[in-house]
C-alpha cells in the first residue's frame, strides 16, 4: 500500500493559493488538504464554502476539506456544493456523527471522521461502516507549526487494529506536525494519508518537500 500525500493549505501564503495548489500538483502530491476553522470550535478562523469553490475551479487534485466547525450539520451541504471530494468532521464537534456522516456519502463525497488527541479510538467504534476515513489529529488543532504528538504513534496502531478486528479496513489519515522524520513510523503504524502543512509550504522548495515525505513513509510498512 503507497502512502498518499496531503499538503496543508494552511501552512501557504494565503494570498497565492492558486501557486501553492500548482506546487502540489507538480510535486505530485495525491490530495490537497483545506483546513476550514470557525473560531468556535477551535480559536482561530480561516475559510469557508467560496474559498473552497474557488479552490475547486483552480485544481484536478482532491479536495480533503477538514471542519474544524462545531455542529457541521448546519453546512455541510454547502461544502458539498462547492465541490469538496473528501470531508471530515470532528467527533467532538457534533452530536449526530452518523447523520454527518451519511449526509457527506449521500452528497458524493468520502465521509472522514477526525479526534482530537485527547479523544480515544474508541469514539468511532459506532461508525466503523459509516466511514471511508478515519483522521488521527497528531496536534491540538486550530494552526500550524505546532510540534507533533508523539502519542499519536501507538494511537494510529490501536486504530488500524481496533478498525480489522471490527472487519473495516481503515484508511487512515494523520494530520499535525507530520514531517520526513515521523513519516515512517506512522505509515508502519498504518497511516496511509499523511497531511503535511509546515513540512511542505514552510520549505523553499515544497516540490522537493513532498518527495521528502513521500521517501521517508514509503517501503516501510509492518
Ligand atoms: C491543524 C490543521 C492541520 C495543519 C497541519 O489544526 O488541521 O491540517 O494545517 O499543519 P502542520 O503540518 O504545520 O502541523
Ligand atoms: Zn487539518
Amino acid at each position: 500500500m503507497s502512502v498518499r500525500i496531503a499538503p496543508s493549505l494552511l501552512a501557504a501564503d494565503f494570498a497565492r493559493l492558486a501557486d501553492a495548489l500548482a506546487a502540489a500538483e507538480e510535486g505530485g502530491a495525491d490530495l490537497v488538504h483545506v483546513d476550514v476553522m470557525d473560531g468556535h470550535f477551535v480559536p482561530n478562523l480561516t475559510l469557508g464554502p467560496p474559498v473552497v469553490a474557488a479552490l475547486r475551479k483552480a485544481t484536478r487534485l482532491p479536495l480533503d476539506v477538514h471542519l474544524m466547525i462545531e455542529q457541521p450539520e448546519a453546512t455541510l451541504s454547502r461544502y458539498l456544493d462547492a465541490g469538496a471530494d473528501w470531508i471530515s468532521v470532528h467527533v467532538e464537534a457534533t452530536h449526530h456523527l452518523q447523520r454527518c456522516l451519511d449526509s457527506i456519502r449521500r452528497g458524493g463525497a468520502r465521509a472522514g471522521a477526525v479526534i482530537n488527541p485527547a479523544t480515544p479510538v474508541s469514539a468511532l467504534a459506532a461508525a466503523w461502516t459509516d466511514l471511508d476515513y478515519a483522521v488521527v489529529m497528531s496536534v491540538n488543532p486550530g494552526w500550524g507549526g505546532q510540534p507533533f504528538l508523539q502519542p499519536s504513534i501507538p494511537k494510529v496502531r490501536r486504530l488500524r487494529d481496533d478498525a480489522l478486528a471490527a472487519g473495516w479496513r481503515a484508511t487512515i489519515e494523520v494530520d499535525g506536525g507530520v514531517d520526513a522524520g515521523n513519516a515512517g513510523e506512522l505509515v508502519a503504524a498504518g497511516a496511509e494519508i499523511l497531511v503535511a502543512g509546515t513540512a511542505v509550504y514552510g520549505q523553499a522548495d515544497p516540490r522537493a518537500a513532498i518527495e521528502k515525505i513521500r521517501t521517508a513513509g514509503s517501503g516501510v510498512r509492518v
